[in-house]
């Protein structure tokens, strides 16, 4: 058998096998179903979503000799024609190529006989915002009194260019975006059928980049399948696309969350000059922080929340900026800073045995003695007592509760000194303003910049 392209060979033959459209197919089949079909349809929305695809069914169900809840059998000699696309009542204008004037006017004329074969005619009119201003006139004549057995169905992807005289005469269904699940779905149902074997990762990526298009998207897996053998692996689609495996995403954020800006920016460019493109890169570390945020993750909620904000909006910024793959490296870059922020709050709240991790065994001592040591900073004999001098102001606080303890370690009575802080922060936070610091972190992004200790990063401006 000739080999037919994917896209072509996986065409939907029934209402129930359009994905992603289920409110609109279902109203539809209900409408054939009892026989309350409208006399013209407007079918907006991207291309290659099924709108096409749709508008034949329709034509099948209407003129099926068996059709069952509304869906054609598929096996009926209209069906047969229909879907070969040489049924003479269904009538297909693609108003593109000639802008349908011609056609138009004949099809007024036309209109009126009644079907040569089956029960409707129906009108399918592609790329229907392309028509002229003449021919839209002309159809507007028939679609202010259409004949009972005629169905007219408008294909656009521009509805606004769409006179509201016509929009007003029709129904209207918009046609969504695929889900990308529901691609990936769909590519795994077609690799089965097809005996092609294929990487979970392979089949996603295709779904990235095919932004919510079927038809790209079985084309896609069409030129996949060619340039694997017969297999649809990972490695080669991503080349081939121009997109990142999941394994190269997670270095890039985990590179961020480092701030190891030189091989960072090391492996940008080698993206920009293999021709990655920098929004499914960013679209692909969206949807990477949001898998983590949701699994055990090596990072923190708190860092993958404040990273998903960097991100998003790194993201909406992309599309005007000059030079995304440099906003891509600050975006990345900025994840850094983080780590600073976290610390500060940690500080601020007095968490010290978690920023001062110079002795981390001391921390887990069971004898409190060597804990409480690491919080002094020296100690003064007076003779009747000792001065103890805490290493800073927490240090002091934590102190302040343990004088029975520090007696005992010194033998003798104590006298805490007081160090000398800023009032700011002495304060103990309070959790409202724990939660006020955490919610400053998700919204500060690009203020972090001004918050940055400054000589950070003296030995380092590139
Ligand atoms: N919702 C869908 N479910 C399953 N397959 C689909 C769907 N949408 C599109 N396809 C696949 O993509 C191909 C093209 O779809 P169709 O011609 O219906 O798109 P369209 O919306 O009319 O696009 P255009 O605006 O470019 O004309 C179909 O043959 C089918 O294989
Ligand atoms: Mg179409
Ligand atoms: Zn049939």
């Amino acid at each position: 058998m000739a080999y037919i392209a994917i896209p072509r060979k996986y065409r939907p033959q029934k209402f129930s096998e359009v994905t992603g459209q289920e409110f609109i197919t279902e109203t539809l089949r209900n409408a054939v179903a009892t026989g309350r079909v409208a006399h013209a349809y407007i079918f907006a929305g991207p291309r290659g979503v099924g709108k096409t695809t749709t508008a034949r069914i329709v034509a099948k169900a209407l003129n099926c000799e068996n059709p069952e809840n509304g869906e054609p059998c598929n096996q009926c000699p209209q069906c047969v024609e229909i879907t070969k696309g040489s049924h003479p009542d269904v009538i297909e204008i693609d108003a593109a190529s000639n802008r349908g004037v011609d056609q138009i006017r004949e099809l007024r004329e036309s209109v009126h006989y009644a079907p040569v074969k089956g029960k409707r005619k129906v009108y399918i009119i592609d790329e229907f915002h392309m028509l002229t201003k003449e021919a839209f006139n002309a159809l507007l004549k028939t679609l202010e009194e259409p004949p009972e057995h005629a169905v007219f169905i408008l294909a656009t992807t521009e509805l606004d260019r769409i006179p509201p005289t016509i929009l007003s005469r029709c129904q209207k269904f918009i046609f969504r975006r695929i889900p990308e699940e529901t691609i990936l779905q769909t590519l795994k149902e077609i690799c089965q059928k097809e005996g092609v074997e294929w990487e979970e990762e392979a089949l996603r990526l295709i779904a990235i980049s095919s932004e919510g298009c079927m038809r790209d998207a079985e084309s896609l897996l069409d030129q996949a399948i060619a340039l694997g053998q017969g297999k649809v692996e990972t490695k080669a689609v991503s080349e081939f696309l121009g997109i990142l495996t999941g394994k190269e995403v997670r270095e890039l954020l985990s590179l961020g969350f480092k701030g190891e800006k030189e091989e960072l920016k090391k492996r940008l460019k080698k993206l920009e000059i293999e021709g990655y493109n920098p929004v499914y890169v960013t679209k692909q570390l969206i949807e990477l922080i949001e898998r983590e945020f949701l699994s055990n993750s090596e990072f923190s909620e708190e860092e993958l929340t404040a990273a998903f904000e960097i991100v998003s909006r790194g993201y909406r910024e992309l599309q005007t900026h000059p030079y995304p793959f440099t906003l891509l490296f600050f975006t990345l870059y900025k994840l850094s800073y983080f780590k600073e922020i976290k610390k500060l709050s940690e500080l601020l709240n007095g968490n010290l045995t978690v920023t001062t991790e110079e002795k981390p065994a001391e921390k887990k001592t069971k004898n409190g003695n060597s804990t409480i040591k690491a919080f002094i900073q020296k100690v003064e004999d007076k003779g009747s007592f000792v001065e103890v001098y805490p290493k800073n102001f927490t240090a002091y606080q934590m102190l302040k509760t343990k004088t029975e303890k520090l007696k005992e370690l010194f033998s003798k009575n104590v006298k805490l000194i007081e160090p000398e802080v800023k009032e700011a922060s002495r304060k103990k936070i309070s959790p409202e303003s724990e939660q006020k610091i955490d919610s400053m972190i998700k919204i500060l992004n690009a203020k972090i910049l001004e918050l940055r200790p400054k000589g950070k990063d003296e030995n380092s401006n590139s």
